[in-house]
C-alpha cells in the first residue's frame, strides 16, 4: 500500500534518518557495485523498518577514488550506480513508500576530472579558471616547497598541495584528485545554489552537506600554528553568510539541511544552526563519547544545552561510513572514537559489543530530536578485517599505511544468507570482499530471529512512530544509581540505561514496552541494558 509522508512541515525535527551508502546497499545489475536499481527493489524493506526518510551518499558522476566524495558532475548520475532519470525515480517510489529523500552536497571541493578543473589546468597560471581553485606557486628558490604547511584532513603526515607541470600547485585538504573550491569567487557559489535547485526540482526533501564547515579559507593562505584563531581553514566566519544564501534557496523547496559539522566548540557549532542557517548538524560529540556512564550523560547534556538557545533539533548518530561500526567500537577496550588513534588489529568482544549497541539504540532512539541509522546497523554489522590488497579507501593510503582506512564500515550488506555473496547481487563479486560469516548477519536470518539486532530496531521503530514521547521535546532526568542513565519524556516514557556491574531496579511503570536484553530472575536491569517504559 502507498503511503506519502506525512506533510508535516517539521518532519525532520524528530526523524529517523537512513543512511544508504549506495555502493554497499544491494547491487540491482549484477557488476559487483551497490546501485539505484538495488535501492528501489528494497524500498519495502526500508519502509517496513520503520524509517522516515533516506540520505543517501554521492551518486554523481566520479571517480570515485573517495567512494563519490570526488564529484565530476553534479547534474549526472554515475553509470556504475544509475541514471538522473533512475534518481528520479527512485525519489518518487520512496515517497509513495512515505520516505523521504536527502542527497549528498560536496561543496568543498570537487574532483579533479570536474570540468572546472580540467579547464583550470588547460588555462594555465593567471587564467580565471585557476580562480575558481586555489593555486598558488611554491615556494622555495624554484618554487619547489608547497605554499604553505596546512595538515591533511586524511592524515596529519599527507600534504595538501599538488604541483602541477606548469609549476603552480593547487590546495587540496583531502586527496589530491580532489581539489578545494575557491568559496570566495562568486561563480562557485552560483554554482552550487544551481545544484540545491537542480536537485530540489527533482523532489528530494533535504540536503547533507559535506565537510560543511572547511569551505571557507583565509585568502592569504598563512601556514598553520595549532590553537590559532581564527583558523585558516575551519569554522571561518565567512560561512554563515554561504549558509543563509543557501537556506533561501531551500526555504522555497521546504527543503533542509544536515551539516557535516565537526566541531570540539558547542557554541561555534550551535552557531550553524541559528534560524536562518541549517536545519541540523550531525552529532559527532555524542557519536565519538565512549560507552561510560558520565561521559554520555555530559554529552546528551551539553548537546541538548547547545541546541537550545537555536531552537534546532539535536541529532543522535552512533555510526556512520567514515567511523568505525558501533559493535566492534564498544566492544573494546576504548569504546570512544578517535580519527587519530585508530590501528589495525585493535581486539574488540563482538558479544559485549552488540549487547552494547543494543542498549545504545534504545538510549538514543529515545532521546529528543532527529536520529540516524547507519546501512547494516540494523543488522548489528561489526567493522570488518579487509585484506590490505584489497583496501580501497584513500584515507589508508594518504597515511602511510598505518590508518587502517573506512572500508570496513562499507562492507556490501548480507540480504539473504543462502543465495551466494549474502543476496548482496548475486552475480559478481562484490567490490569490496565480504569476510567469512558475513551471511550470518543476513537480513532474511535475522528478519525471523525474535532476538535479533533487526527485530530490536523494527520494534522500536515501530513503537517510536506511534507511540507518545519520542522525537523532539523537552527531557528530564531521573534520579539513578550511580552507572545508570534514566530520563522522561513526556508525556509518560521513561528510558532507562544500566552501565553499572550491578543490575538495578526499574523505576515504578505501567508498562514495559521494550529490552534491549533479558531482565535478571528478579525483574531487575543488567549491565550494558536498555529499556523503554511507560510510567
Ligand atoms: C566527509 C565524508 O563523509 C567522507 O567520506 C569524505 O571522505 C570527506 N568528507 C571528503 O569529502
Amino acid at each position: 500500500m502507498a503511503v506519502t509522508p506525512a506533510p508535516d512541515a517539521d518532519w525532520w525535527r524528530s526523524a529517523v534518518i537512513y543512511q544508504v551508502y549506495v555502493r554497499s546497499f544491494a547491487d540491482g545489475d549484477g557488476d559487483g557495485t551497490g546501485d539505484l536499481a538495488g535501492v528501489r527493489a528494497r524500498l519495502p524493506y526500508l519502509a517496513g523498518l520503520g524509517v522516515d526518510a533516506l540520505w543517501f551518499t554521492p551518486w554523481y558522476l566520479s571517480p570515485l577514488v573517495d567512494g563519490g566524495y570526488d564529484v565530476a558532475d553534479y547534474r549526472t548520475v554515475d553509470p556504475a550506480f544509475g541514471t538522473v532519470a533512475e534518481a528520479e525515480k527512485l525519489i518518487a517510489e520512496a515517497t509513495e513508500h512515505g520516505l523521504r529523500t536527502i542527497i549528498d552536497i560536496v561543496p568543498n571541493h570537487v574532483s579533479d576530472q570536474h570540468a572546472w578543473f580540467r579547464a583550470a589546468l588547460a588555462a594555465g597560471p593567471g587564467s580565471p579558471e585557476r580562480e575558481l581553485f586555489h593555486f598558488r606557486p611554491g615556494r622555495g628558490p624554484h618554487g619547489e616547497l608547497p605554499p604553505n604547511d596546512w595538515p591533511s584532513q586524511f592524515s596529519p603526515t599527507a600534504s595538501t598541495w599538488t604541483r602541477v607541470p606548469d609549476g603552480e600547485w593547487y590546495l587540496h585538504l583531502f586527496a589530491p584528485e580532489q581539489p578545494d573550491l575557491n568559496w570566495a569567487h562568486p561563480a562557485v557559489r552560483r554554482e552550487h545554489e544551481d545544484v540545491l535547485r537542480y536537485w530540489f526540482e527533482r523532489g528530494v526533501a533535504g540536503v547533507r552537506i559535506d565537510s560543511a564547515a572547511l569551505l571557507a579559507k583565509d585568502p592569504a593562505l598563512p601556514d598553520f600554528t595549532e590553537g590559532v584563531d581564527p583558523h585558516p581553514f575551519v569554522d571561518r566566519d565567512e560561512l554563515h553568510d554561504i549558509y543563509r544564501s543557501w537556506r533561501a534557496v531551500a526555504d522555497e523547496y521546504d527543503g533542509v539541511f544536515v551539516g557535516e559539522v565537526w566541531l570540539p566548540d558547542p557554541e561555534r557549532f550551535a552557531r550553524y544552526l541559528r534560524p536562518d542557517e541549517l536545519h541540523t548538524a550531525f552529532n559527532f560529540a555524542f557519536l565519538s563519547c565512549p560507552w561510560e556512564p558520565a561521559a554520555l550523560r555530559a554529552s546528551i547534556a551539553s548537546t541538548l544545552a547547545e541546541h537550545a538557545p537555536v531552537g534546532a533539533p539535536a541529532t543522535w548518530v552512533l555510526c556512520n561510513h567514515d567511523v568505525t561500526r558501533t559493535v566492534t567500537r564498544y566492544g573494546r577496550e576504548d569504546t570512544g572514537f578517535d580519527f587519530a588513534t585508530k590501528e589495525f588489529g585493535t581486539p574488540s568482544d563482538p558479544a559485549l559489543g552488540t549487547r552494547r549497541a543494543r542498549a545504545a539504540a534504545l538510549l538514543s532512539l529515545a532521546l529528543p530530536g532527529a536520529a540516524y541509522l547507519y546501512q547494516g546497523e540494523e543488522l548489528g554489522l561489526p567493522e570488518a578485517d579487509v585484506p590490505r590488497d584489497r583496501l580501497q579507501d584513500p584515507m589508508h593510503f594518504r597515511s602511510g599505511g598505518t590508518d587502517p582506512g573506512r572500508d570496513g564500515c562499507r562492507i556490501p550488506l548480507p540480504w539473504t544468507a543462502a543465495e551466494p555473496y549474502a543476496g548482496f547481487g548475486s552475480h559478481a563479486e562484490p567490490w569490496l570482499p565480504q569476510p567469512a560469516g558475513w551471511a550470518a548477519h543476513a537480513a532474511d536470518v535475522q528478519a525471523a530471529d525474535p532476538a535479533s539486532m533487526l527485530t530490536l530496531y523494527h520494534t522500536a521503530l515501530r513503537l517510536r512512530r506511534t507511540g507518545a514521547g519520542f522525537g523532539d521535546g523537552p527531557l528530564t532526568w531521573l534520579p539513578a544509581a550511580d552507572g545508570v542513565l534514566a530520563f522522561v519524556r513526556e508525556p509518560d516514557l521513561a528510558c532507562v540505561v544500566n552501565l553499572a556491574a550491578e543490575p538495578c531496579e526499574l523505576p515504578s511503570h505501567t508498562r514495559l514496552l521494550l529490552a534491549s536484553g533479558p531482565l535478571d530472575d528478579r525483574g531487575r536491569l543488567p549491565q550494558d541494558t536498555a529499556v523503554w517504559l511507560r510510567v
